[in-house]
């Protein structure tokens, strides 16, 4: 095993501000949603504690794109260009965590500093990045204020279309918060991942020697 330097500072700072405040928009959501049902908070704290937690996330976002944009990391983001070659990874990889994972087969997957996502993990992240979380805060911020945004609220098909995807928007990370530390789990032990989120260093399998296998 060795150690490699994968998820700096700044990377370690957005997820784990943006996780919590994730799990705190979550609670806060349902609260304002089904106000005869939960009881945690006042109705109107439930609103203010949304729209600030919301707003921090929107920050915490640009802290996230900016680190990507300005650094040589963005390479982790870059996606395979080959259709072929994609699809082969993301094939093996679903392989894997259907069924080789359960017979003790090794991953796919064999991460480096440019290479830390496997083909499932680059597709999904790029998507939720760029447009599940981008879209999740753009109609947040318009149902914030409808009256000052009714222009705009009225363009995309009125108060009614926006909140609608802002809903069904909060059921897909609802499911997500549960789904994706589980896939994160699955790893050499389950908390190799999450200790990588927190130190930075994913400990790594030492690759066979170049001709060990012939030997
Ligand atoms: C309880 C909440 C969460 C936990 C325990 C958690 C855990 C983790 C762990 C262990 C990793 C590193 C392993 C990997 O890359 O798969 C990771 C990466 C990542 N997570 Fe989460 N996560 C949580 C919430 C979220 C939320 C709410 C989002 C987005 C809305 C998110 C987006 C990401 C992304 C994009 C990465 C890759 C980051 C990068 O290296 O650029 N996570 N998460």
């Amino acid at each position: 095993m060795h150690k490699l330097y994968i998820n700096p500072l700044p990377v370690r700072i957005w997820h784990w501000t943006n996780a919590l405040g994730f799990v705190l928009l979550i609670a806060t959501g349902l609260q304002i949603r089904y106000l005869d049902l939960i009881h945690l908070v006042s109705f109107r704290t439930a609103v203010v504690a949304h729209n600030w937690i919301g707003f921090v996330l929107i920050a915490n976002f640009f802290l996230w794109l900016g680190f990507y944009l300005f650094t040589d990391k963005i390479k982790v983001y870059h996606p395979e260009l080959s259709p072929t070659k994609y699809f082969r990874a993301s094939f093996r990889q679903m392989q894997y965590y259907g069924y080789g994972i359960f017979r003790g087969d090794p991953n796919p997957h064999h991460v480096s500093v440019y290479h830390k996502f496997n083909a499932l993990q680059s597709m999904t992240y790029q998507i939720i990045m760029m447009l599940v979380v981008p879209v999740q805060f753009f109609t947040g911020v318009l149902l914030w204020d409808v009256t000052r945004f009714a222009a705009m609220v009225e363009m995309f098909g009125g108060v009614r279309v926006v909140d609608t995807v802002h809903v069904l928007f909060f059921i897909f990370f609802t499911g997500f918060i549960f789904i994706h530390p589980y896939l994160a789990s699955l790893s050499h032990t389950p908390w190799a991942h999450f200790k990588a989120m927190i130190t930075g260093y994913e400990e790594v399998e030492d690759e066979p020697e170049q001709g060990a296998a012939s030997r």
